[in-house]
């Protein structure tokens, strides 16, 4: 599903010097390669702003401490999603609940969102890629970009947003990142502050929109690596665009393919069918691999139990039924023709979501 060996030998003669520049420095928090990403990839996802931080979870968690909301308030996520989503929510002091999502993808449905005196925000997450725009809502939306960056425009519907360099993201680092993005200076500063315990000078510790700081930097080597790979992000994502063209012709007839909208940066290429076990068995047999993202939508998460949920049935289908097939720009058009030949030679039943 992923081949970082592959993707560092594509960038591996600028990553490599620019590690080793880095290290000789001897400036490893913040500083100029900390600034140029924090400066090129908030441009390229379209905010005015980004404030680093070390995993794209922190990012999230920070996006919600600077929205300076009152303590235990209510956010909405959406079932399916990576447990992050949430768990950010109850790091930063606010109660996840956790609602349905759409029947034709998903997203978060702004028709059935469970509003509530209670509800504080709405974290929307762009799942696989694709926008989920939430016109119209009187609240702070929390844009989760984890897995949208590419996409053009790149979407986004509030004041904040949150994108994760986990090593497997389109851009990835070496290690973990994130970013917290904003058009605000104040904001960028604020996050920038409490991610660095609060302090505006040596041994002074400060309250930032009534929270406590803590540590969560990213750092010059991971800053440097992540430089050399936003210059092959444009052919990453056309080469993801290009896999998924040739999926969306060439699978069989009775795999569901989701909706794309137009610049969708094909983070991932997630199908629904009859017999999801069944398939991924006779994928794996024919050395195809595949991933589940996710088997278990948020509703049933263990971590989460005791918090009021409404039952999630399109989630539970969802995550009975998908199947997410290798499309990153390491596959050759052999691996895509492997995939395709051993979707075609499975018996599947007739499936409509
Ligand atoms: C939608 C979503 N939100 C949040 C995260 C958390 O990012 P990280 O793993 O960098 O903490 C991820 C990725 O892992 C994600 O896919």
């Amino acid at each position: 599903m992923a081949d970082l060996a592959a993707r560092h030998a594509r960038v591996a003669a600028r990553a490599e010097t620019a590690v080793l520049e880095a290290l000789r420095s001897g400036r490893y928090i913040g500083g100029p390669l900390v600034s140029a990403v924090q400066l090129q990839v908030s441009t390229r996802m379209g905010w005015a702003h980004g404030a680093s931080t070390n995993s794209g979870t922190d990012a999230l968690v920070y996006a919600i401490l600077a929205l300076g909301l009152p303590p235990g308030g209510e956010i909405i996520v959406p079932a399916v999603t990576f447990f992050a989503s949430a768990g950010a929510v109850v790091r930063a002091g606010h109660t996840p609940v956790v609602a349905d999502v759409r029947s034709d993808y998903p997203n978060l449905d702004l028709e059935r969102l469970p509003l509530r005196p209670s509800t504080r925000a709405v974290m929307a997450v762009h799942l696989y890629g694709e926008p989920c725009l939430l016109p119209g809502l009187d609240l702070p939306v929390i844009d989760d970009l984890a897995q949208v960056i590419g996409a053009d425009p790149p979407p986004r519907n509030g004041t904040i947003g949150a994108m994760s360099f986990y090593p497997t993201k389109t851009l990835g680092a070496a290690g973990d990142g994130g970013l917290v993005l904003t058009d605000d200076a104040d904001t960028q500063a604020a996050v920038l502050k409490l991610t660095h315990h609060g302090m505006p000078a040596n041994n002074v510790h400060e309250r930032v929109r009534g929270h406590v700081g803590a540590n969560s930097r990213l750092d010059a080597i991971q800053a440097a690596v992540l430089l050399a790979h936003l210059d092959d992000l444009d052919a990453r994502v056309a080469s993801r665009r290009a896999t998924a063209a040739r999926y969306d012709a060439e699978l069989p007839p009775w795999v569901h393919r989701l909706p794309r909208a137009p610049g969708h940066p094909v983070h991932q290429y997630v199908v629904r069918v009859a017999q999801r076990d069944a398939l991924r068995q006779h994928l794996a047999d024919r050395g195809v691999e595949s991933a589940i993202y996710y088997p278990i939508p948020l509703s049933r998460q263990k971590a989460l139990e005791g918090i009021a949920h409404a039952p999630t049935p399109e989630a539970d289908r969802f995550c009975a039924e998908s199947l997410a097939l290798p499309v990153h720009e390491c596959l050759g058009d052999d691996d895509a023709s492997a995939v395709i030949d051993a979707m075609r030679s499975f018996k599947g039943g007739a499936f409509s979501p």
